[in-house]
Formats: C-alpha cells, sequence, structure tokens
C-alpha cells in the first residue's frame, strides 16, 4: 500500500512483479526487462495526465480532493506529516486496518447478492444462522424502504430461491396480486378474494389437529384463535378496543355457534356469530345471570359483523371454504387486489385479517417444515391494532413452528402510525420490531432517516448510507452485524418480479 498521493490517475497498482524463486537469475532477469518494457509502451500509449494538458468536462468526474489529500484539520496531518511510501501485504493490511469490510455471514444459505464493502457473495438463511450467531434470537426479518426500491423483488427472491432448500412460501395478503405470478411459476396455489369471484375462505376453519396435543388441548387452542379473530374483526370495524362486556358477549355467542355448529355437524360461519349477537334474548339465556344484560351490550358488535355477512365482503368469509389447504404445495398466496380499490382501506383489512387468520390456523402444524410468511405491504396494516396483535403472536410463535415471518414496510415511521407513544398500537408495532433479528433497510427519504436511526440504532454513517441506497440496494443488519447488500436478479427472476411494466 502507498501513502504517497499516486503521481499518475492512470497506475492502478503498485505491487512489485513476482517471480518465483524456482525461476533461474536470467529468466527473472528477463521478466523484469519485458515488464520494464511493457510499461514504457504503455506509458506512451496512455493521454497525459489531467493536471498537464488542461481537463475538459467528457473526461469523467473531478476528484472530491486535491492530490495533497483532505484539506483542513479533518486531514488529521497539519501539514507537517510527510511517511515514506510503505508496501505490504493485503494480509498485512487487514491488521493494521480492521473493520473495514464484515468478514459476511457463512456460505450456507441462499444467495441474495454482492456485499458491496467485501466484494463477496452474500447468503442469508434466519434458519441456518439461528444458534449459531450471538443476539440472533429469532428468524423474523423487518424489510423497510421507499416505493419501487426493490422490496417485494427482494422477497420474491427470497420465495423462489428458498423452494431449492425445502422452505414453503405463505403469502397471507396479497393487496397488488404481484405475488400471483412467482405461485404460478413455483407450481403453487393462489387463492384469489373479491366481489364476484368464486373463492372462499372460512376463517373459523379448525386447522386438524397436530400430532402429540389432545383433543382437549387443541379445543382450546381452536376456540382462542376463533375468539381472537372476532375481537380483530370487531376492534377494526369499531375503531376502538372492546368493552368487557363485549367481550362477554363474543364469547358466549362463539359457544352457542359452536354448540349448535356440532349439533348440526357443519363449521361454524360467521354468519351465525351475527345472528346470536343480533339475538338479545338468546344471548342473554346462553350468558346466564351473572353476565348482565348482554343483548344490549353487543349491540355494536352485531352491527360490526354485519359488515361481513352483508356489507361489502358479504359472501367472501361467510361461507366454507373452497380450497382446502394443501400443505405439500409450496406457495400459497391470497389475492386480494380486488378489494380495497375505493381508498377505504377497512374492507381490506378485514379480509386480510380473515385471510391471515385461515391461513395462520393452518400454518399451526410445527411438522410443517421450514416456512416463509411474507407479509408485503404491511405498512397498510400498522393502524389496526387487532392485526398487529394477530401478528405479534405469530411472530412470538415462529421459532416453535420453524416459520420466518418477513414484514415489509416503507419508512421505519410506519411503525410509529400504529399510535401514540405508550398506546398498545404503538407497544405491538415496536414489538415487533423487537422481535426481528434481521432488519434491511432499503433507501430512506431525508427526513425518515433520523427516525430510522433512532428505532434501528444506526451509526451516524449507517444513517448516511440509507439516504443513498440504489435500486436493489440495502442495509442489513443482522444481529447488531452491518452489511450493505446489492440485491442480484437473474434475468428469469427480473422478468417474472417485474412490477414496472405499465410504467414503460
Ligand atoms: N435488485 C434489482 N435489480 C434490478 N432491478 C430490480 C431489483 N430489484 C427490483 N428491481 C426492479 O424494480 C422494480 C420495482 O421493484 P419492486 O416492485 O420490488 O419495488 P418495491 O420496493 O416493492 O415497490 P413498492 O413499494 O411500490 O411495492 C421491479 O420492476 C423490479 O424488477
Ligand atoms: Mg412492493
Amino acid at each position: 500500500m502507498n501513502h504517497r498521493p499516486a503521481r499518475t490517475a492512470r497506475r492502478a497498482s503498485a505491487s512489485p512483479l513476482f517471480t518465483p524463486h524456482t525461476r533461474d537469475r536470467a529468466r527473472r532477469r528477463a521478466d523484469r526487462q519485458q515488464l520494464h518494457s511493457a510499461r514504457n509502451r504503455a506509458r506512451k500509449a496512455a493521454p497525459a495526465p489531467a493536471h498537464r494538458r488542461g481537463r475538459t468536462d467528457d473526461q469523467g468526474p473531478m476528484p472530491q480532493y486535491p492530490a495533497s489529500g483532505r484539506p483542513g484539520p479533518a486531514s488529521a496531518r497539519g501539514g507537517k506529516l510527510s511517511l515514506p511510501a510503505h508496501r505490504m501485504t493485503t494480509a498485512t493490511v487487514a491488521g493494521a486496518y480492521p473493520f473495514l469490510a464484515e468478514g459476511g455471514l457463512g456460505a450456507e444459505g441462499t444467495y441474495i447478492g454482492r456485499d458491496v464493502h467485501a466484494e463477496a457473495s452474500f447468503t442469508f438463511d434466519p434458519f441456518a444462522l439461528y444458534g449459531k450467531l450471538d443476539g440472533f434470537t429469532n428468524p423474523n426479518v423487518l424489510l423497510a424502504g421507499v416505493i419501487g426500491m426493490g422490496k417485494s423483488a427482494l422477497a420474491k427472491s427470497f420465495a423462489l430461491r428458498s423452494v431449492a432448500f425445502g422452505y414453503r412460501i405463505y403469502v397471507p395478503c396479497d393487496p397488488k396480486g404481484e405475488w400471483t405470478a412467482v405461485s404460478a411459476a413455483l407450481g403453487g396455489t393462489t387463492i384469489a378474494l373479491g366481489p364476484g369471484l368464486p373463492g372462499k375462505l372460512n376463517p373459523l376453519d379448525a386447522p386438524p389437529q397436530p400430532d402429540g396435543v389432545t383433543a382437549e388441548d387443541w379445543a382450546s387452542e381452536v376456540r382462542k384463535r376463533r375468539l381472537m379473530l372476532l375481537g380483530s374483526l370487531a376492534r377494526t370495524v369499531l375503531g376502538r378496543d372492546l368493552l368487557p362486556m363485549e367481550h362477554t358477549a363474543l364469547d358466549v355467542a362463539l359457544d352457542c355457534v359452536v354448540t349448535h355448529a356440532a349439533q348440526s355437524g357443519r363449521t361454524p360461519l360467521l354468519g351465525d356469530i351475527a345472528a346470536t349477537l343480533n339475538n338479545p334474548g338468546l344471548l342473554d339465556i346462553a350468558g346466564g345471570e351473572l353476565s348482565g344484560r348482554l343483548g344490549d351490550a353487543a349491540r355494536d358488535l352485531a352491527h360490526a359483523m354485519r359488515r361481513l355477512v352483508h356489507g361489502d365482503l358479504a359472501g367472501m368469509f361467510d361461507a366454507p371454504s373452497t380450497v382446502v389447504f394443501d400443505p405439500r404445495s409450496p406457495m400459497l398466496t391470497i389475492d386480494l387486489s380486488r378489494l380495497g380499490g375505493s381508498g377505504d382501506d377497512t374492507g381490506l383489512v378485514l379480509a386480510m385479517t380473515c385471510a391471515s387468520a385461515w391461513m395462520e390456523s393452518a400454518l399451526a402444524d410445527p411438522n410443517g417444515g421450514r416456512r416463509w410468511v411474507v407479509y408485503d405491504e404491511a405498512w397498510r396494516l400498522m393502524r389496526h391494532a387487532g392485526l398487529l396483535e394477530r401478528m405479534q403472536s405469530q411472530w412470538k410463535l415462529s421459532r416453535g413452528l420453524g416459520i420466518a415471518n418477513l414484514m415489509v414496510i416503507h419508512r421505519l415511521s410506519d411503525l410509529l402510525t400504529a399510535g401514540d407513544a405508550g398506546s398498545r398500537g404503538r407497544a405491538l408495532a415496536e414489538g415487533l420490531l423487537a422481535d426481528c433479528s434481521t432488519r434491511i433497510v432499503y433507501r430512506q427519504e431525508a427526513d425518515q432517516v433520523l427516525a430510522a436511526a433512532g428505532l434501528l440504532g444506526l451509526t451516524s454513517v449507517e444513517s448516511q448510507a440509507i439516504a443513498h441506497l440504489n435500486r436493489g440496494r440495502g442495509l442489513w443488519k443482522v444481529a447488531g452485524r452491518s452489511f450493505i447488500v446489492q440485491h442480484l436478479l437473474h434475468p428469469q427472476e427480473l422478468a417474472l418480479f417485474d412490477t414496472d411494466a405499465r410504467m414503460h
């Protein structure tokens, strides 16, 4: 390495000629002469250095600093330091200048692209890293970046490339319908939901009982999941938390409906719940003495549930499922692109809640192998505490079930839109972030950098970097270690993942 400023911009390397000791002296001398004359020829052929002939604009950018180096006190030279040229091998450089580039995460996992600082391939597999990397406590991934930077393309690459490792991919809500092509290419299944479409999902479906779980335990687990779903749906429509008596009413209505459905040998439906909530007499009798006047308390709930049965989502989630969950399918996506076009997100969020509940209950089998669950466009869910709650329970279960959750948002401050500081929504969103050992940050707008740095604990260099990242390039924080990675796409992937088609 040479500390003296290079005299000509053209000289790429100062390494001396290496001649093996096995060569005799005459051969070595001949080699040196050959190199010397080649250098002379190259020097004559090259144009004169810029400072001798005057620079014109088409000769590329001017160097940022003069040849004497960075001016001012930051140069740490004070104008007096003059070191002789010093040459060393790259092995010594690594000792003299440590921490310039990360060592990498090893070669295990799916290929992502190029580690920009280390000039090496970058691979990543949350399951392979678990237990091997200090502080890597869960397989969940957060991916944030401004529009069009290639977040979905990265998520799709994870999906496509992980299939070769035997992993399965689930996309519980695809609001743009952009995963359908990927699923079709992998031989997976897509369920498209929307007004007039034949696909229907019953979010109250009971998943098959896993091995080693008693029937009693499983019944109580299924009941818990159903109650949580009903609570989320009601909270989303009402836009507020449920009152204690409303909780009781939901509880009682669910038990009532499940008992009736079991007697008639069919699966309970959301319509049955709505009808029971709308029947004050039945609720009061089923609730018993202690629960008070449940019928009156459930009035708001009954109207909330009505939206799913008679409103814009009528028929989609209030009928027996038209598809059976196939655990052997490599990929399953739920296309919700026909919903939420009116600018009101509530319909879409309700559909997402039902669709993800249906899928998550099917994923409850711990023997289902390793799986990715991708929440693309998750920023749309952030304002809905009910959905965040469901996601958090999935996040907590991730290790036990062998599931890696991937949440895609635009900016880190999306997490702050979940509620005011100290609110339940905010706590849930921050909990989701805390439960992601891997955070990938694509370009952030300048006004977002501070929020991102605060939430992720970025250094000043990392904060500067995320404001200037190009398409496909992201800052990867893996359990506290940092990488700048350029995601590389195969031409076939590029064609398959293209979301710019309508812009061309
Ligand atoms: N690494 C990459 N190299 C080349 N092209 C890429 C790369 N990543 C993404 N693209 C292209 O950029 C376009 C936008 O990518 P993508 O849809 O993934 O962006 P996004 O961040 O998900 O946008 P949005 O926030 O709108 O969902 C796509 O057409 C894709 O083919
Ligand atoms: Mg996208």
